[in-house]
């Protein structure tokens, strides 16, 4: 066996994203200029652009960007009408937010083992594990691999229950053929050291149901429905979560690098 001689004093940075910035810093700091002069920083028009190009980009109907990943999850969840005690399938093997999310929903995880061959959801196991206070099934696509979501589709058809997606580590990631986005709604994490990353916590869910984004754009916003009229409780405030408004530069630097991921062309 031969050893490589490794220099000791070699300093490799755990996470450096300065590489990526510095293509586009130009542009961030423009945007963000403008940003402050329009003084939108709240769901104002640069969020509903982000919406716009993320959901072209995912093949979805609608985007809503909310504070995290977590809160994506979370309010997918709440939108999909998650009763408290219901029971939500989740990889037993993922990052602790997709069990945060199904708890702090009001759901009852149940970890169910992954495949060796892609550490996703296993169908076979799943459609074992699913009893009638099963509701949800919320694949992970861990590492930027999907699921095999033709499979767990197959289940949840059969079983009827609602796939949620965790695409927390997926944005632009295909199986088959398919991105994410086979699911009843599907969350992104755009935390800094993701294949997205704003420049704070960000997140968004992808939907083709038009209920669903109706509610999470409420929810989002007090439960207001139109201005001043507030037809949903705010249950999303329970626990010490901030308040998930959409993210302010945060999203829009974001965005900025949604347009330079391949097939979207753009600035960079
Ligand atoms: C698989 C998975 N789900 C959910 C999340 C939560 O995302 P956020 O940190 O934006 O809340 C993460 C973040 O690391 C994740 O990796």
């Amino acid at each position: 066996m031969t050893e490589t001689a490794i220099d000791a004093q070699l300093p490799v940075p755990f996470l450096d994203l300065r590489g990526i910035h510095d293509e586009v810093a130009d542009g961030i700091l423009a945007d963000i200029a403008a940003l402050i002069q329009s003084g939108a920083f709240t769901n104002g028009p640069a969020v509903g652009e982000f919406e716009e190009a993320f959901a072209d980009y995912c093949d979805a109907s609608y985007c809503v960007g909310v504070a995290s990943g977590l809160d994506a999850l979370r309010l997918a969840l709440i939108a999909a009408d998650l009763q408290s005690g219901d029971r939500v399938i989740v990889p037993a093997h993922t990052f602790i937010a997709t069990f945060e999310a199904v708890t702090q929903a009001g759901g009852v995880p149940v970890p169910v083992d992954v495949l060796e061959a892609d550490y996703n959801l296993d169908p076979a196991a799943t459609a074992d594990a699913i009893d009638d206070r099963t509701r949800f099934v919320v694949p992970v696509h861990l590492y930027g691999q999907l699921a095999d979501m033709r499979g767990l589709a197959d289940v949840a058809a059969r079983h009827d229950v609602a796939l949620i997606e965790d695409a927390a580590q997926a944005h632009g990631a295909r199986r088959d053929g398919h991105g994410p986005g086979t699911g009843l709604a599907t969350a992104f994490s755009f935390y800094p050291g993701k294949n997205l990353g704003a420049m704070g916590d960000a997140g968004a869910l992808v939907t083709d149901d038009g209920k669903l984004a109706q509610t999470v754009r409420a929810l989002r916003e007090h439960g207001q429905t139109s201005k001043y009229r507030h037809e949903r409780q705010p249950d999303l405030h329970r626990g010490s979560l901030p308040r998930p408004a959409a993210p302010r530069r945060t999203v829009r630097a974001s965005r900025l690098r949604a347009w330079q991921l391949p097939g979207r062309g753009g600035p960079g």
